[in-house]
């Protein structure tokens, strides 16, 4: 009922269009292309040519149309780049809306395969949460409505076709979904220019500066960074606090966030929303799906000075802040309790999952009809998360927000960005993670998989029904 064929026949002739003159921009800079490439690689101790990073533009939440197509994007330094993309852009439109709100948006498919879009992190039934069997073939639309009714937080919205999830991620669909509500708003955390999403991921370029996508059984790797689509970005910041709202959007690297000159920055929130209270941290780790919410103060930096996001894990250099006020803006002061978070307690039933080999939870392989376990409504239950190897695992979980409990083995401890409500952790070889989690919001089928896309579409993901 929810998917209709497109009848236009005007939106099958733009289809056609776009993909013309894809090809015609691509001829017409094949010249620039290899200049730009030689200024970008900067060697011999040249520093790299920087572009200024992209800001997604933003869809309504009420009435928006999301159309999947193929486009071209300057990825920087004016170079188009063949991607494929939601309404043409990369990263896709920034959605927000507050808690309470209704959310119609129609999916409109014009890639040359079949697609749907999951809200990863955002709490919707079944019908709406984007699940493979709800895939629409290529030239249908699927129209989604349902209500937001949970905390204020950045989600991440993006194809989950099955065994297409990787390919379709990595060639530019995904884009961020921020809920607000009247908690956060009380805080009078930065916003405006000084609240910035971060879509952290990477890429590898072919000859033709096109994303090519060559997955591989142990996660698709790119050779270099790309942050909201833009390689070697830079941003102009003021002397100032500064919220980024960051997410991993990679298939499959993880990264290790911190700045160059070793300052440390507040984080506030994660995957779910607020934390408790804020943290003083001077790194984190980041695997795919996971979001954080952290506050950095280039108040006391001098005017002038350039400050790097690096990537620990790659060595590489993410973004670059180039100071540039005299004057310094206001502190943010924030209370010491940001936000409440009951701890989910007494858990009625444990279950194991083991994350086995690249395609397998407890042995076996995803089957789009086949149901693994039930969970009842409304009540907690232990979920523990290991492996037999093969990993990072990034396990996350449709449906419902966990908390994590422990970690044994490995690192042998939680990080302070596990804290709060989660739908995705990091699984480490030889790591046992325990999270509490309640599915209080909707009854049907979910999905509990591996966030590294190749493993997900190997098929390192289950179904389970909640009763
Ligand atoms: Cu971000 Cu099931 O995915
Ligand atoms: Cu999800
Ligand atoms: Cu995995």
């Amino acid at each position: 009922m929810k998917r209709r064929d497109f009848v236009s026949l005007v939106s099958a002739a733009m289809g056609t269009s776009v993909i013309l003159s894809c090809k015609k921009t691509l001829v017409d800079n094949q010249s620039s292309l290899h200049l730009d490439l030689m200024a970008a690689r900067g060697g011999g101790g040249v520093p790299a040519q920087r572009y200024p990073l992209k800001f997604p533009a933003i869809l309504s939440h009420n009435g928006g149309i999301l159309d999947s197509k193929l486009a071209t994007s300057d990825l920087g330094g004016g170079v188009m780049s063949n991607v494929w993309a939601y309404n043409g852009l990369f990263p896709g439109p920034t959605i927000r809306a507050n808690d309470g709100d209704q959310v119609t948006i129609q999916l409109q498919n014009h890639l040359p395969e079949e697609t749907i879009t999951h809200w990863h992190g955002l709490i919707v039934d079944h019908d709406n949460d984007g699940h493979p069997m709800h895939a629409i073939p290529k030239g249908n639309v699927f129209d989604y409505d349902f209500t937001i009714n949970q905390r204020a937080g950045l989600n991440f919205y993006h194809p989950h076709p099955h065994m297409l999830t990787g390919k379709q991620v990595y060639l530019g669909q995904a884009g961020a979904f921020i809920i607000n509500d009247s908690e956060e708003a009380a805080l009078n955390l930065p916003s405006g220019k000084y609240e910035i999403p971060l879509i952290l991921r990477d890429a590898t370029l072919d000859k033709n500066n096109n994303l090519s996508y060559k997955p591989a059984s142990g996660g698709m790797f790119g050779k270099i960074p790309l942050v909201n689509g833009t390689r070697s970005p830079y941003l102009d910041v003021e002397r100032a606090v500064y919220r980024f709202r960051v997410l991993n959007g990679a298939n499959s690297r993880i990264f290790g966030l911190a700045l160059g000159n070793g300052a440390s920055f507040k984080l506030i929130g994660n995957d779910g929303g607020l934390l408790t209270s804020a943290v003083t941290i001077n790194r984190i780790d980041m695997s795919n799906g996971e979001r954080i919410d952290v506050l950095v103060d280039f108040r006391s930096v001098t005017n002038g000075t350039k400050v790097m996001l690096r990537d620990l894990r790659s060595g590489w250099d993410l973004l670059e802040f180039r100071v540039n006020s005299t004057e310094a803006g206001p502190e943010v002061n924030l209370p010491s309790t940001l936000s409440s978070i009951s701890p989910l307690s007494s858990p009625v039933t444990t279950r194991t999952f083991s994350f086995d080999a690249m395609s397998k939870i407890n042995g076996l392989e995803y089957e789009m009809d086949r149901i693994d376990w039930t969970v009842p409504f409304g009540v907690v239950e232990k979920w523990v998360f290991k492996t037999n190897g093969n990993a990072p695992h990034p396990v996350h979980v449709h449906g419902a927000s966990f908390q994590v409990v422990s970690r044994r083995g490995g690192r042998n401890q939680l990080y302070p960005w596990e804290s709060g409500w989660k739908d995705t952790v990091l699984l480490e070889d030889s790591e046992t993670v325990e999270v509490l989690i309640r599915f209080n919001n909707y009854r049907g089928i979910y999905l509990l998989h591996c966030h590294k896309l190749e493993h997900e579409d190997m098929g390192m993901m289950a179904n389970f029904e909640v009763v």
